[in-house]
C-alpha cells in the first residue's frame, strides 16, 4: 500500500496531506494534521465520504455491486459456506481447516446456555415488549453476569466474549420471543446445528416434538450468512465508536443492536412488510411509487436505496432467487412476494428511482421469507442482529488489536448563540 500526497489550498494556506490507499477501493485522504495546520475542519454529515478506520474484514463496491468478506465473494460463501464458517472467517480472517471448524464449533455449541437470571431479566418485561428491546437490554446484561471477559487487552478474553455472544445470542432472541408469546423458554440442544438449534428454541412445545423443516433451516442459514457483516455501516461504527471508549464487548455490541433497530437500517425489513402489507395490491404499487417520490409525503420505499450502493445489492439478489424457491419448497403462496416484485418492477423503470440510483437493498426480500418461515415481523431485526453479532464482534476485535487506537471523538460546526451576558430572570 503505497502513500503519497495532496495539496490542498485555503485563502491563508497550502497545505501537504498523505494519500492513504488501502489493498483495494478509493484512496483516503489522510486530514489528522489540518486542523494543526489550516485551523480548518471537515464537514461531512452521515460521514458519506469519510473513512473512520482502517480494516481487512468486509469490503464493498457500491458502483459494481461487489461484497467480499475477508476477500471471499459473497455470491460463492453463499453457494458453499454456512454460517457458522463465516463466522470463523470474520473473526479469524480465513478459513476454517476442518480440525478448527469442529473446534470452533464446539466451543460454540458449549456457550449456548444464559445465566439463568437472565430469565429472570426478561420476566421484568410487559408481554408486549418489542423483542428488540429484550434483546439489547439481555445482551448488556451480560457484562454483569461474564466479568472474566471485561479485559479488552487481553486476546484470549476478546475471543472467549467473541465466542459467547456469537453462540448465546439465538438463546437470548428465542427467549424474547417465547417470553413475548407466553411459551416456556427452551434451552439450546447440544446435538443439533446453530440453526436447527435456534428453531428449536424459537417454535418446539412441550406438548409435541418439533421437526425441523431443512428447508427453512438452510433458507435461514443463507440470511444469517449475507447479514453477517456489511464494512461500516451505522450499527457496526456504533459498535466500534462505544469499543472506542474501552467500553466491554458485550456494551458494545448492545449498542449496535440498539442502532441497528432504526427503520433506516436493520428496521427496514420490518418496515418493508408493513409497508407491502399496506400497498395491499399489485394494483396499489404506482401510486405508493409516486407517493415515495414526493418529498412531502414523508414516505419512502423501505428495503430501497442505500448509502454505498449505487446498483443493486449483491446480497437482495441473492434473496430474491432464495425467496421464488424457498416459497416453491414450502408451498407458500404469499401476495406481499406477487406486491415485492410489482413494486421492483416499476420503481426501476422509475426515473426518480434511476436518477437516484435506488435499487432494493438487503432488506426488500429477507422479510418475506422470514414470515414463510413462520417468524413474526417483530422479530425480522431481531434475526438480523443475530447475524450481524459475528460481524460487530470481529470489528471489536480487530480495533482493539490493531495499534494505535485513539477514542472516537467527531468535532462540529457550530451555529448556536455567540457569547452573551446572563441577565436576572426580573430583567428578561
Ligand atoms: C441497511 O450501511 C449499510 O451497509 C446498511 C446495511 C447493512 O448491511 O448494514 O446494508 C443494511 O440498513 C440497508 C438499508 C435499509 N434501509 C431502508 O431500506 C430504508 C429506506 N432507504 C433509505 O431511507 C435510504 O435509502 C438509506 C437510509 C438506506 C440511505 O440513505 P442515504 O444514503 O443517506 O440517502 P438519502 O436519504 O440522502 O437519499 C438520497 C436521495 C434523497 O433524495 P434527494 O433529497 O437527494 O432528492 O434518495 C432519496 C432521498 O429522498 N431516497 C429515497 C429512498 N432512499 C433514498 N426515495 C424514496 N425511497 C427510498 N427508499
Amino acid at each position: 500500500m503505497s502513500n503519497s500526497n495532496v495539496t490542498l489550498t485555503t485563502p491563508d494556506h497550502s497545505v501537504s496531506l498523505p494519500l492513504v490507499e488501502g489493498s483495494q477501493g478509493p484512496s483516503c485522504v489522510d486530514i489528522a494534521s489540518l486542523y494543526r495546520e489550516t485551523g480548518h475542519f471537515t464537514f461531512d454529515p452521515g460521514f458519506a465520504a469519510t473513512a473512520a478506520c482502517k480494516s481487512a474484514i468486509t469490503f464493498i463496491d457500491g458502483e459494481k455491486g461487489v461484497l467480499l468478506y475477508r476477500g471471499y465473494p459473497i455470491e460463492q460463501l453463499a453457494e458453499q459456506s454456512r454460517f457458522l464458517e463465516v463466522a470463523y472467517l470474520l473473526l479469524e480472517g480465513e478459513l476454517p481447516t476442518a480440525e478448527q471448524m469442529h473446534a470452533f464449533e464446539d466451543q460454540i455449541t458449549h456457550h449456548t446456555m444464559m445465566h439463568e437470571s437472565v430469565k429472570n431479566f426478561l420476566h421484568g418485561f410487559h408481554y408486549d415488549a418489542h423483542p428488540m428491546a429484550m434483546l439489547c437490554a439481555s445482551v448488556a446484561s451480560l457484562s454483569a453476569f461474564y466479568h472474566d471477559t471485561t479485559d479488552n487487552e487481553d486476546p484470549a478474553q476478546r475471543k472467549l466474549a467473541a465466542i459467547r455472544l456469537i453462540a448465546k445470542m439465538p438463546t437470548l432472541a428465542a427467549a424474547a420471543y417465547r417470553y413475548s408469546i407466553g411459551w416456556p423458554i427452551r434451552y439450546p440442544r447440544n446435538n443439533l446445528e446453530y440453526v436447527d438449534r435456534f428453531l428449536h428454541m424459537m417454535f418446539e412445545v412441550p406438548s409435541e416434538p418439533l421437526k425441523i423443516n431443512a428447508v427453512a433451516a438452510k433458507a435461514l442459514d443463507l440470511l444469517f450468512i449475507l447479514h453477517a457483516d456489511h464494512e461500516q455501516n451505522a450499527s457496526t461504527s456504533t459498535v466500534r465508536l462505544v469499543g472506542s471508549t474501552g467500553a466491554n464487548p458485550y456494551a458494545s455490541v448492545a449498542a449496535g443492536i440498539a442502532a441497528l433497530w432504526g427503520p433506516a437500517h436493520g428496521g427496514a425489513n420490518e418496515a418493508v412488510l408493513k409497508m407491502l402489507t399496506e400497498i395491499g395490491t399489485p394494483a396499489n404499487v404506482s401510486k405508493a411509487v409516486e407517493r415515495a417520490k414526493d418529498k412531502n409525503s414523508g414516505f419512502r420505499l423501505m428495503g430501497f436505496g442505500h448509502r454505498v450502493y449505487k446498483n443493486f445489492d449483491p446480497r437482495a439478489k441473492i434473496i430474491r432467487a432464495t425467496c421464488h424457491e424457498v416459497l416453491d419448497k414450502l408451498g407458500v403462496n404469499d401476495p406481499l412476494l406477487d406486491i415485492a416484485m410489482k413494486l421492483e418492477e416499476v420503481a426501476l423503470k422509475d426515473d426518480y428511482f434511476i436518477e437516484h440510483k435506488l435499487y432494493p437493498n438487503v432488506d426488500f426480500y429477507s422479510g418475506i421469507i422470514y414470515k414463510a418461515l413462520k417468524i413474526p415481523t417483530e422479530m425480522f431485526t431481531v434475526m438480523f442482529a443475530i447475524a450481524r453479532t459475528a460481524g460487530w464482534i470481529s470489528h471489536w476485535i480487530e480495533q482493539h488489536e490493531m495499534p494505535g487506537g485513539r477514542i472516537g471523538r467527531p468535532r462540529q460546526v457550530y451555529v448556536g448563540a455567540t457569547p452573551r451576558e446572563y441577565k436576572a430572570i426580573e430583567n428578561r
